[in-house]
């Protein structure tokens, strides 16, 4: 499913509709009638694929709460556009920060939570080389708490989001969750890696289920305006030239977001006891080919500017995806040219819109 509907509330009542046919079709019953229903919550529900995971989820059957703390990383607007199209949904948003350990604990508790699904964080590698901060307090204080949360409920399983960013220098393609990985080219990657490490840490001293799943490149509909996908499409639409690294001669898996959800609610069923999966298209692309779908869909020329390789950025990621097949079932369904296409439309529709 994606959504296509950017004015909300108006836009709201399709794809409400949509979500509710969605649910009776993915009902969480059993075929013998018993009730699979979990309390799931998810931190960075108001962010990229936390919004789409809370809808997939609720639309389902699960009763999710969601929690975020609305920063100003891009623009808070489009967050609060998202809470607003998931409370139409009758999921509700706890405005708070995983650094606040009472107020996260106390959410927690009260939602008699099964399954902590962790997505909240300071993305982005660039962002990192100035802002070194945002990260060591989101990424490495926000996980222990809550990884100290998990303690305090050894029954939640615990579903976190790591990044292909872990496998930094490896030149091995494609990248197999069994590769090493202690060459890391940026301090976001650094994080992620130390989140895998401290989660096998307490599943190993406190038995806590914990899957870490190592998203590839995601992209899509309610879209990070950071990323380049978002920032190309803007810069193309307005006529404005393109920043192009190491003379486009990088290599990036890109993932729709539908498949990304596909793999993350099979990661919540399967409830691993302590799993790493690879969640990636497989089909990496070189940064100029990618342009060039970009121009057909948006039927227009991007004016390229050529730079150096930037600090932090990796040349190549491609992920090894047999493991995920085997254990989760995933198989990336939408191209490039597909995604791009459901992208751009979904752009389009808010033109004029005031949430980037
Ligand atoms: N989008 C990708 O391509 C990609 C790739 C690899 C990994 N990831 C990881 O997936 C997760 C979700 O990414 P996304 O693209 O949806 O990013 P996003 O920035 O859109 O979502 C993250 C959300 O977390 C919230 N948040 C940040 N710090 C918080 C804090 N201290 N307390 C509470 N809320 C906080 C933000 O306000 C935001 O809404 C992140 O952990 C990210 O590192 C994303």
């Amino acid at each position: 499913m994606h959504f296509g509907d950017a004015k909300a509330p108006a836009g709201l009542w399709h794809s409400q509709n949509v979500r509710v046919i969605f649910s009776l079709i993915l009902s969480p019953f059993s075929p013998m009638g018993s009730v699979n229903r979990k309390n799931i919550f998810i931190t960075g529900a108001a962010g990229f694929i936390g919004f789409h995971l809370a809808s997939r989820l609720q639309a389902i059957g699960h009763h999710v709460i969601g929690y975020d703390n609305f920063n100003a990383y891009y623009n808070p607007a489009l967050k609060r556009r998202r809470a607003l199209m998931l409370e139409a949904e009758g999921i509700k948003i706890v405005e708070g920060d995983i650094c606040d350990m009472p107020l996260l604990q106390q959410c927690i508790e009260k939602h008699q939570t099964t399954h902590l699904i962790h997505l909240a964080a300071q993305a982005g590698v660039r962002y990192s080389i100035d802002n070194p901060q945002a990260y060591v307090k989101a990424n490495l204080e926000g996980f222990v708490n809550i990884l100290e949360s998990c303690r305090r409920n050894v029954d939640m399983k615990l579903i976190y989001a790591s990044s292909s960013s872990v496998y930094g220098l490896n030149e091995k393609v494609p990248f197999a969750e069994s590769d090493r990985t202690d060459h890391q080219a940026s301090l976001y990657g650094a994080t992620k890696k130390t989140n895998e490490l401290l989660a096998g840490v307490y599943h190993h001293l406190y038995g806590i289920p914990v899957t870490g799943l190592r998203f590839f490149t995601v992209y899509g509909p309610w879209g990070r305006p950071d990323m380049a996908y978002f920032s190309f499409t803007q810069a193309i639409l307005a006529g404005k030239p393109i920043d192009v690294f190491n003379e486009g001669e990088l290599l990036r898996d890109f993932t729709y977001i539908d498949d990304i959800i596909d793999g993350t609610a099979a990661a919540i069923e399967l409830g691993a006891k302590c799993e790493i999966f690879n969640l990636g298209h497989h089909q990496p692309v070189k940064l100029l080919d990618f342009i060039a779908t970009l121009e057909e869909t948006l039927g227009r020329k991007a004016i390229m500017r050529y730079r150096p390789m930037q600090a932090g950025d990796v040349i190549k990621t491609y992920a090894e995806i047999t493991h995920s097949a085997e254990k989760l079932q995933f198989a990336p369904k939408i191209s490039l040219k597909e995604g791009l296409a459901r992208f751009v439309a979904w752009r389009q529709q808010c033109n004029n819109d005031e949430i980037f």
